[in-house]
């Protein structure tokens, strides 16, 4: 996890102030990816005199908390001139969410080579040989403050700059025999006070992007970038439209001396206000900045591999990743699911003649028509959504359709054949379980399906083909609209699948039907808030809260369950409503709440069943049912009453109440909605 933000002004007079501004507010946009410190590097000049300060003048300022606990940080800095004008700079900055060593001001980044702050790093992702790296620092003479892994990096930069005996290494240089030590994931940012206004960027499966503006509004052709041209030429060829749909044009100018402006980031969000060009950095990229040309050079090129970076033209708005009036940005995708499904669908399927076409499988959907099974993987939420539209999906495509939790599949070393359509399903792109498992199955020959909500992402670059379910950028920690709409996705994956079969063709149209006024009914679903937030009234001083429910529904239980341990940090299990005789039964008395789901489908019957079991142990449940059912009303402590729709997209409007109740219970209980302890919204690390 953590969140990466770095900026260069490259002959763009800016003041320190409005640096400082620029890197606080690119830390506030990837504080979802961990809020429990930050931090931040820039030069000092010669009024500071702080102890981390030395003739090198690299400032490091780090703070435990969130990036407003930084941002009041830097302020109290007197010693540093707020309002001289730095006309070429390189400053970076740092949000953290731990894995090695506890919150604090030691163990955020930068972590620094020496007390000189010589060599500075950031660092998003884990270093899992960095004990044997340590040890033999150590054995040098180098000395460790913080409990981090990354702190092994900065020292084993200034170790291979001091060890470098007449040679004149570039920056980059130095950094690629650093990484050819490094073991794990990482994206990383390189300071250096040996190159002033350079930068060096460089990552292996933590993602990491270049946003490029010039102040003189050049044209891609114009923003000097120049390729080592022995590793990179012109031309582009776009492999899957999903993958690179926005490739505008290689770059290849050699202008020098033009003012322009490089932002780095862990993702898009932080550098969509600045400008919409970017190039997004592939496994061993080391891009560096050296007189304000960007030049990017491989670690090791790979036979066969494409030579070529791109400037891409991001389609994200401003507006896309702002909260507007809502209280939180869990709160605002919540209330944009009618928008985020009806984009999924857009253009992609035609109500007239019912055609359903995803462009980013079409040239792959002989082969997974001939496949011998689906296995869909993910994490959390995703792997919910894979859950949800199991059933639907094995009805559709007659094939035999296996769920799997990431880390377990790989856990288990899964069989996994040649034959297999093996599908990755991740909000994010970058879930380092999810990626693993995408990197197992490649390596068994299996054809590998995305279905993401993140261009440019791992997981929509290294699979062979995908569908990217446009449900616009995903802030709240929470997954909401993500889920929504990988449920949209897969289901017109099941329409596409079963396009030929004469049996079929009753079933999908009732399905498209109930696609087309689904963003209708979700609008109708959002207006039960002011109910649903009665029933959080009630509920919130509760330790414990049961979902239940079965067959179509049961996904609806494990994420509205998962929405509510992780954001109002109450207990609660989704259960099975088949299985409550064998064991959660006896959870059941006057006083534990429960919520079920009876929804009149398949199921309806066999759920009436389960809630005698309730109600005949004096259990009080509040219960997501159909409109008008007074059968089951009857015997309800209160209802929720939702639209009714096809029994397989019924867990699209029954997962809104319990994503909207997670949201005001949380609220109840005094929580940050958007920064639930403990979690970040990209989990890059296993
Ligand atoms: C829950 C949540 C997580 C994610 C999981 C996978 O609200 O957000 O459970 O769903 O970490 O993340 P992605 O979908 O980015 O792979």
């Amino acid at each position: 996890m953590c969140g990466i933000f770095a900026y260069l002004n490259y002959c763009v007079p800016c003041t320190r102030k409005e640096i400082f501004e620029t890197l606080v507010k690119g830390l506030q946009r990837l504080e979802y990816r961990g809020y429990d410190s930050a931090g931040i590097a820039v030069d000092g000049d010669k009024n500071t005199t702080t102890e981390d300060i030395n003739n090198n003048k690299i400032v490091l300022i780090k703070k435990k908390g969130k990036v407003k606990a930084l941002d009041e940080e830097l302020y109290k800095i007197d010693c540093m001139d707020l309002e001289v004008e730095l006309d070429t700079h390189f400053g970076m900055a740092h949000t953290r969410w731990a894995t090695h060593g506890e919150p604090s001001a030691l163990n955020s980044h930068p972590q620094r080579s020496d007390k000189n702050n010589e060599f500075v790093v950031i660092h998003n992702g884990i270093i899992t040989n960095y004990k044997e790296l340590k040890k033999y620092l150590n054995s040098k003479g180098y000395e460790f403050e913080s409990e981090t892994d990354t702190e092994v990096i900065p020292k084993l930069i200034k170790y291979v700059y001091d060890n470098r005996e007449r040679e004149d290494l570039s920056f980059s240089t130095l950094v690629e025999r650093v990484i050819q030590q490094l073991e794990g994931a990482f994206a990383l940012m390189f300071k250096s006070c040996y190159f002033p206004g350079e930068a060096v960027a460089t990552r292996r499966g933590s993602p990491l992007l270049i946003g490029v503006r010039s102040k003189y509004e050049l044209s891609a052709e114009h923003i000097p970038i120049q390729y080592n041209t022995a590793m990179f030429k012109e031309g582009v060829q776009e492999k899957n439209s999903h993958n690179r749909p926005d490739i505008s044009t290689a770059v290849n100018s050699t202008e020098d001396g033009k003012a322009v402006e490089y932002y780095f980031a862990s993702d898009a969000s932080a550098i969509i206000e600045h400008t919409n060009k970017v190039i997004y950095l592939e496994d061993d990229d080391i891009a560096a900045v050296v007189g304000g040309k960007l030049s990017l050079h491989r670690l090791n090129r790979l036979a066969g591999e494409d030579p070529v970076r791109a400037i891409q033209t991001l389609q994200m708005e401003l507006q896309e990743i702002m909260k507007g009036n809502f209280e939180a940005f869990m709160q605002k995708e919540i209330f944009e699911q009618p928008e985020s499904v009806f984009n999924t669908m857009r253009g992609r399927i035609c109500f007239d003649t019912n055609k359903v076409i995803l462009g980013g499988l079409k040239d792959h959907l002989k082969e997974i028509k001939r496949c011998r099974r689906l296995i869909m993987i993910g994490c959390g939420t995703s792997f919910h959504a894979a859950v949800a539209t199991r059933q639907v999906l094995e009805e559709l495509t007659e094939l035999p359709v296996m769920v799997e939790l990431a880390s377990d599949f790989l856990d288990r070393n899964t069989p996994v054949f040649r034959d297999d359509v093996c599908f990755y399903i991740s909000q994010s792109g970058e879930t380092a379980d999810t990626l693993m498992a995408l990197r197992y199955c490649k390596d068994r020959g299996a054809l590998t399906v995305g279905v993401t909500n993140t261009v440019g992402s791992s997981i929509s670059r290294d699979t062979d083909c995908g569908v990217h379910i446009n449900a616009g950028p995903e802030i709240g920690v929470a997954s909401t609209k993500a889920y929504t709409s990988q449920f949209v996705a897969l289901i017109m994956f099941g329409l596409i699948m079963s396009e030929d079969r004469i049996s079929l063709q009753a079933r999908r149209l009732e399905i498209i039907n109930g696609l087309r006024i689904l963003p209708e009914l979700i609008k109708k679903v959002l207006t039960l808030d002011k109910n649903i937030k009665s029933i959080a009234d009630e509920l919130y001083e509760q330790r414990s809260l049961l979902v239940m429910g079965r067959g179509f529904n049961y996904a609806t239980c494990l994420e509205g369950a998962l929405k509510i341990k992780e954001i109002p940090y109450m207990h609660s299990e989704g259960i099975l409503a088949g299985e409550l005789k064998h064991g959660p039964l006896a959870l059941i008395d006057k006083h534990m709440p429960v919520i079920m789901i009876i929804m009149r489908d398949a199921c309806y019957t066999k759920c009436q069943n389960a809630l005698q079991q309730v109600t005949a142990r004096s259990g009080r449940p509040i219960i997501l049912c159909c409109q008008d059912d007074p059968e089951v009303s009857k015997n309800a402590y209160k209802t929720i009453e939702l639209p009714q729709t096809v029994d397989c997209l019924q867990g699209i409007l029954s997962v809104i109440p319990l994503q909207l109740l997670s949201f005001h219970l949380a609220v109840l209980r005094g929580y940050d909605v958007d920064c639930p302890r403990n979690l970040a919204k990209s989990v890059t690390v296993e």
